[in-house]
Order: C-alpha cells, then structure tokens, then sequence
C-alpha cells in the first residue's frame, strides 16, 4: 500500500527539524511540494533546502502540485469546502500517477500537521474517494510554540486556558472569558480593532527566519507600531507571516 508521511518542519529555522522528522524525509521516495506562486517562493525554497540538507541519498523525486486560488467572496466554510475538494482531486490524481504502490510520499508541512493546516483534512478525503492509503504523522514545531519562546513567555497563566483563534474570528470582539488567545492567519491586522484596554500583545513575524521581528507591549501602546512595522516588511519582503498572543494585563 502507499504511505504518506505527513512532516511538520518548522517555521523557517532548518534547526527546527526533529530527529524524527529527518528519519521520515530519508524514507522518502516522492516529496509533493505545494507551489503557491510568487508570494510563497521564499517557503518553497525553504522546504527545497530542507530536502537538500537532511536527505542523504539523491533518489528521491519532487513533484511540484500547483495549488489553485480559493474562490473569493460567498460562503466561507462553502468556500474551504469546495477548495479542499479541489485539492483532495489534485492529491488523488498526483498519488496514483507519481507513487507506485509499494512508494513513500512526502508532504512537508508548515510548523505542526495539527495547527491551522488542512493537509491531513484533504489527505482524509483522498481516502475517502478509495485510494488505500497509510498515514504518519510527524510532529513539527509551530509558530505558537517559537512566538513563546522568543518572548519567553508561558502561553498559559497560571491555571488558565489558551485559545487559540484566527484573525477572522478575532474580528468579532476578544473572546470573553478567554484566558491568553493566539492568533493566527490575521492577514487584517485585527487586534486594532479591540477596545480593551488593558490588553497585552505578544507579536512575531517570520518567527525563526533570519528576518524576524519582535513586539510587545500593552496594546494601547504598540499597536500603531506593529501596524507600522508589519506594513513595511510586508512591502520590503513581498510576504509576511505572523502571529501574536494576548491576554489582559495582569500580576504575573
Ligand atoms: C496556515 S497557518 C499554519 C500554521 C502552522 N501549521 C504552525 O504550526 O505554525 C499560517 C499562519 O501561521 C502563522 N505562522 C506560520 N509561520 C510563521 C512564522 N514563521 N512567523 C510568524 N507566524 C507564522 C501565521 O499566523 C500564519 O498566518
């Protein structure tokens, strides 16, 4: 039967690759690369860097899958729905066509499989359309956990609850009851939005690449700098990723 190993590596530090993940990339026969285009260029290479440093035979192959544009507008969940359909068809063909039957495939995933990442979603429906399939999954180190380190900070207070959202939903107000939140996926900067006022902001960019950027602060005061900061590497970079936890000022 074919296997998929699915392979959390990290956020942009090669150093961030697990012992256990570099044992999967070398089992390898297959690595899927996805290619978004331009804007994601600088994480394809670092996958491709990834490859050239851990593996050490050179028989593996790469097949690059071209990922198609999520529909704009209508309904959201629809609209991942029908995405993930598309993607799942794609996958499918790229599995029969590329890795014989007794093959391992690779697909190298941003930070961890489990956070914020559909790959093991649109494997799950390859399944279902009846191709046999095994799946490992390699845990990666996430943005969350290099944000927290780089701030030196708990996610948790003590004895309280981390939540771990989207810009999108943040959008709707700061969760209440919440304890810490992280966000991630905000491409609209919706923490400026939040009128609290005694919220404290942990904030990263390119967390683990040679480009990082660090912020924190109470809310009130760096918020404009963070807008500032992020619109600038965003035009310098062509790109930006980021995230950010936030929880209301306390104590501790
Ligand atoms: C599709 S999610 C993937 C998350 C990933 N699976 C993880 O474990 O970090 C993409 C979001 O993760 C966050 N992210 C990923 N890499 C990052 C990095 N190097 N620096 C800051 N944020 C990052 C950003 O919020 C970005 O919008």
């Amino acid at each position: 039967m074919r296997k998929i190993f699915v392979i959390g590596i990290g956020v942009g530090d090669p150093d961030q690759m697990t012992i256990q993940a570099i044992k999967a990339l070398n089992q390898v026969d297959v690595f899927f690369i996805p290619d978004k285009g331009s804007e994601k260029a600088a994480l394809r290479d670092l996958r491709t860097g990834i490859c050239r440093r851990f593996i050490e035979n050179t028989c593996y192959r790469m097949i690059d899958v071209d990922i198609p544009q999520r529909a704009a507008g209508g309904d959201y969940l629809a609209g991942v729905d029908e995405w993930h359909g598309r993607l799942a068809a794609i996958y499918s063909r790229l599995f029969e066509q590329e890795l014989a039957d007794d093959e391992i495939g690779g697909i190298l995933v941003w930070g961890d499989p489990a956070i914020y990442d559909s790959t093991l979603r649109i494997i799950e429906r390859v399944r279902a359309k009846g191709l046999a399939l095994e799946i490992e999954v390699i845990p990666g180190i996430s943005s969350i956990q290099v944000l927290a380190a780089r701030h030196r900070i708990a996610l948790n207070e003590i004895g309280e609850s981390v939540l771990l959202t989207t810009g999108r939903k943040l959008a709707d107000g700061f969760p209440s009851g919440a304890g810490s939140v992280v966000v991630l996926l905000d491409g609209a900067q919706a923490f400026a939005g939040l009128s609290e006022p005694d919220l404290e902001i942990f904030w990263g960019a390119y967390l683990g690449t040679e480009d990082e950027i660090l912020l924190s602060g109470k809310l009130a005061d760096v918020g404009e700098e963070i807008k500032t900061v992020r619109r600038d590497a965003r035009e310098k970079h062509g790109w930006i990723m980021d995230t950010y936890l936030l929880r209301k000022a306390g104590p501790s």
